[in-house]
């Protein structure tokens, strides 16, 4: 695979979203192609598995069961072709974001979820399929659940305490210091301006745009 793969990371109300369509175009303007796509979902099938994560009670099993069903069908479809064209990938969040919600959030077994992880990104005898970059939107929950108060009304995830919240940024904060080289911790409470000038320089750093 010879594409660039980058993922998105951050609590709800973290502002990843302006960023990601802002870089698409970066990326555009240097004549790249570009596959934007999310998960949960970025497939007929797993946007349908989305819909069931985001809505119905389920046990944190059965959560990360599904977001891996999901990502697993992402990666065989879309991400894993995509790369192979040379695309740029970029994905709203990936499995960093499992380890947070299910694994920090629900309390849902670490080890099991790292299990999980390489049966479904491994590819045969390669390694375990990981974005190059992951940008993580670093923001305290108390300053990202004051921007949702006047957000569209909240799913199943956005609807959770404050605890909850500390508990998934927590858990991005272990992500980040196991897997330093593949971090940029951006720091999300500044002005748009400033996060954009942070979001540029760590995809320059990597070579990734000019
Ligand atoms: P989004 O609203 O940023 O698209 O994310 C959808 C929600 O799904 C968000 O609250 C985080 C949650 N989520 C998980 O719980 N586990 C996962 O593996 C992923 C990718 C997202």
């Amino acid at each position: 695979m010879s594409g660039s793969f980058i993922s998105f990371e951050g609590i709800d109300g973290a502002g990843k979203s302006t960023h990601i369509a802002a870089l698409s175009a970066a990326f555009q303007a240097q004549g790249r192609v570009v596959t934007l796509t999310r998960e949960p979902g970025g497939t007929a099938l797993a946007e349908q598995l989305r819909t069931l994560v985001l809505n119905d009670a389920m046990d944190a099993m059965t959560e990360a069961l599904l977001v891996f069903a999901a990502r697993r069908d992402h990666i065989v479809r879309v991400i894993a072709p995509a790369l192979a064209r040379d695309e740029v990938v970029l994905c709203d969040r990936f499995t960093d974001a499992t380890f947070a919600y299910q694994g920090g959030g629900r309390g849902f077994d670490w080890d099991m979820l790292a299990i999980l992880e390489r049966w479904v990104q491994g590819q045969g005898a390669a390694p375990v399929l990981q974005p190059e970059l992951t940008i993580w939107f670093d923001l305290p929950p108390a300053v990202a659940a004051a921007r949702l108060v006047s957000a569209r009304v909240p799913d199943k995830f956005e609807a959770q305490p404050r605890a909850f919240f500390e508990q998934v940024a927590a858990a991005y904060a272990r992500r980040c210091d196991a897997d330093r080289a593949r971090f940029a911790r951006i720091n999300a409470h500044q002005t748009p301006e400033q996060v954009w000038a942070d979001v540029l320089a760590a995809v320059r750093q990597r070579n990734l745009l000019p």
